[in-house]
Parts: C-alpha cells; sequence; structure tokens
C-alpha cells in the first residue's frame, strides 16, 4: 500500500464513503475500493449501497446508473471525462427515430448506455444477463437491441433468435480478431482462450468462452487449467492474478485498453474525496425514466 492509498483509505473513512470500482480501472485503483466487479454486481451493489456519498471508479454511464438507482445519494466520479464511447453511440433522439420506425418492438439497451437513452428503452442487460433478459422476453414481438451490434448478434446467435441491431460497437473489443486466437493458441498450447461478448461473432465462435469480466474471474476459479489467454480490457489481470495464486495469465492482445479507464487515477480519486468533486448531476425526472429499464433487469 502506498502513501496516496493510505490517504485515501483515511479519508474515505473520515467521510463515510463507499468506494465502487469496474474491474478494468488500474490495480491501484481497484486496491482502495469497496467493492470490485462487472457491470451486473455494480449495479446490484449501487442499488444497495447505504451511504450518503458513493465514489465511483468507472466510466460515466457506471456512476449514471448508481444515481438512478440511489437517487438520494451523491455519486462522484473522479475522472467526470471518463465515458463509454460505445455509450455515446445511441443518442435518445436516435432510439425515439427507431421507436417510430418499430412501434411494437421491444427495446434492450445494454447497460453501457446514457442515462437519457435508458429513459427512452423498455429493458436495460449487462454483459453478464444480457441471454436471460432476451429469452424472458416474448417470443412473437421483434427485439430492438442498443448499442452494442457485437453483444447482439453474440446473444441472437446463441438463443437462436432474430434481433434487430444497432450499429454501434466497443472500439477496443471490435478490435480483437480470430487470427489473435489462432496467434494465442501457437503460443499457449491448451490454454483456454476467454473473450468478451463485446467481440465479433466469429471471434466469440472461436474462443473457448465468451463471458462477462465476472464470468471470467468464476470460469478461472472454477477451471482446473492453469494457463489461461485473456481476450479483454487489461485491468482484469489484476484480479486474475491476485485471486489465483499458481495460475497463469497471457492476454490475447496487450493493446487490449480502454483509455477512459485509465483516466481513473489515485490522483483524481483522493482530489474527488477531498473536494467532493465530480458529482453525477441527472434530473429527478430522468432518474425516475431509467430507473424503471434498470430494475426490469434486476427483477429478471
Ligand atoms: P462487464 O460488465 O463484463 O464488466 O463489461 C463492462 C464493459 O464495459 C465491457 O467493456
Ligand atoms: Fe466502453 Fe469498451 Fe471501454 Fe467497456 S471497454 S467502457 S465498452 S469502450
Amino acid at each position: 500500500m502506498n502513501e496516496l492509498q493510505r490517504k485515501i483509505l483515511q479519508l474515505k473513512a473520515e467521510r463515510g464513503v463507499f468506494i465502487l470500482a469496474h474491474n478494468y480501472v488500474i490495480g491501484e485503483v481497484q486496491d482502495i475500493a469497496d467493492y470490485v466487479g462487472d457491470s451486473l454486481e455494480l449495479s446490484r451493489r449501487a442499488a444497495e449501497v447505504k451511504a450518503e456519498v458513493t465514489l465511483f471508479c468507472g466510466v460515466r454511464f457506471m456512476g449514471e446508473t448508481a444515481k438512478i438507482l440511489s437517487p438520494s445519494s451523491i455519486v462522484l466520479l473522479p475522472a467526470p471525462d471518463a465515458d463509454c464511447p460505445m455509450a455515446r453511440m445511441a443518442d435518445p433522439a436516435a432510439v425515439t427515430a427507431a421507436r417510430q420506425a418499430h412501434p411494437d418492438a421491444i427495446f434492450v439497451a445494454y447497460v453501457n448506455s446514457t442515462a437519457d437513452v435508458k429513459a427512452e428503452i423498455d429493458v436495460c442487460c449487462t454483459s453478464g444477463n444480457a441471454a436471460r433478459v432476451v429469452a424472458a422476453l416474448p417470443g412473437d414481438r421483434e427485439i430492438v437491441f442498443l448499442p452494442d451490434g457485437n453483444l447482439g448478434r453474440n446473444i441472437a446467435g446463441g438463443l437462436g433468435r432474430s434481433l434487430t441491431f444497432w450499429p454501434g460497437c466497443c472500439p477496443i473489443h471490435d478490435r480483437v480478431t480470430v487470427a489473435m486466437i489462432e496467434e494465442a493458441r501457437r503460443r499457449v498450447p491448451g490454454a483456454p482462450v476467454l473473450v468478451h461478448p463485446e467481440c465479433r461473432p466469429e471471434v466469440t465462435a472461436a474462443a473457448d468462452a465468451a463471458l462477462s469480466t465476472g464470468g471470467m474471474l468464476k470460469y478461472v476459479a472454477e477451471s482446473p487449467e492453469r494457463r489461461f489467454v485473456i481476450g479483454t480490457e487489461s485491468g482484469l489481470l489484476h484480479r486474475l492474478i491476485r485471486e489465483n495464486p499458481g495460475k497463469e495469465f497471457f492476454t490475447l492482445k496487450p493493446e487490449l485498453i480502454c483509455a477512459d479507464m485509465k483516466k481513473i487515477t489515485l490522483e483524481n480519486v483522493l482530489a474527488a474525496l477531498e473536494n467532493f468533486t465530480g458529482a453525477v448531476e441527472l434530473p429527478e425526472e430522468l432518474c425516475r425514466k431509467a430507473a424503471a429499464p434498470i430494475h426490469r433487469m434486476l427483477e429478471l
């Protein structure tokens, strides 16, 4: 533990702040958090938080989700400009236009979407529950899935159900290719290759499993294998290594880095704690409308 981390822990305790962190933020930030998880685990946790102030070490849509689920609490983002580029690939005007073009469809939005888009859709999902959410919807209705076209295609393939896709993707996971998997299989023979469901369908088909970050942690913990190739953002390696002594991890490509997740540093966490800066502000009415699809997801 370094000096900055000690200072953060002391201030956090003095001020009664609860710190949530996503699996992709840098390891030294994960280490000062009260809870580290994937998007689904963090949404569940955010809904339960009792503290008056939550500091969310993640990108904007995650902080917004925490605020929507707990509108009376103060949610601080240490790096308010850390945003998910995919979440910006769907805006409320485009969703409204799509609703008019598909009046009978159920609109499912990946949690990686803005609060004002959530306010326009029917149900949310995360990579950890997307297939379950879609499977629970009536089979005779059209489903428009946004904004991640790759996740949508992966679910559709898995369920054998046709969906209407949105032209969005995660710029990091969309870069993963089948050639990268083939190269990794030569480099680390026999090791399971795990990728994220935000990767293209041909990539998820070539891997051993396509899992949320929480799903990858579970897979590795339960697997008798000793070596694994990890095809997701580099931040996940921190927990994989720490929680699995004796197991070895190889990145599919070291360049799988989400620049926005890396904007969260010990320095800006400390500054947000000291000054209570970076508060997520959302109108009450928007929170109310955006909460409904998230609660529907959590109920499912
Ligand atoms: P997880 O829910 O799997 O942690 O994914 C979040 C994310 O942003 C993936 O790029
Ligand atoms: Fe968004 Fe991709 Fe970064 Fe996740 S890894 S926050 S989906 S850009």
